[in-house]
């Protein structure tokens, strides 16, 4: 870790697993896959919002369940840090 990376490392850093203190904040539909994997790896959290990176319209719990499954597989795809779901 560099001096620059030690100065900004906090507890909340710690606890979550992050380099860089910034929490990006989920946002139903507007969050994706892409975007949380690329705010993990840069050293943030990434945070998936409901219906992230979805293009339909679902109406059921159960289809929402299934569509933020999709989600979370893909975000895993796309990183191997730590990020965040929201409701
Ligand atoms: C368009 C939009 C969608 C949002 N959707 C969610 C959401 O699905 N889940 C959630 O916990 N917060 C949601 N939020 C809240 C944001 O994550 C964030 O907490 C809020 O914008 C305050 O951010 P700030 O503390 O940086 O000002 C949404 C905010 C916006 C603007």
């Amino acid at each position: 870790m560099n001096k620059m990376e030690d100065m900004i490392m906090n507890r909340v850093c710690e606890i979550l697993g992050i380099s860089k203190p910034v929490i990006q904040g989920p946002m139903a539909w507007i969050t994706s896959p892409e975007l949380v994997a690329a705010v993990s790896n840069a050293g943030g959290l990434g945070v998936l919002g409901t219906s992230a990176g979805s293009t339909e319209i679902v109406t059921t719990i159960d289809e929402t369940v299934e569509e933020m499954r999709k989600a979370i597989r893909k975000t895993k795809s796309l990183t191997d840090k730590p990020f965040g779901i929201s409701q």
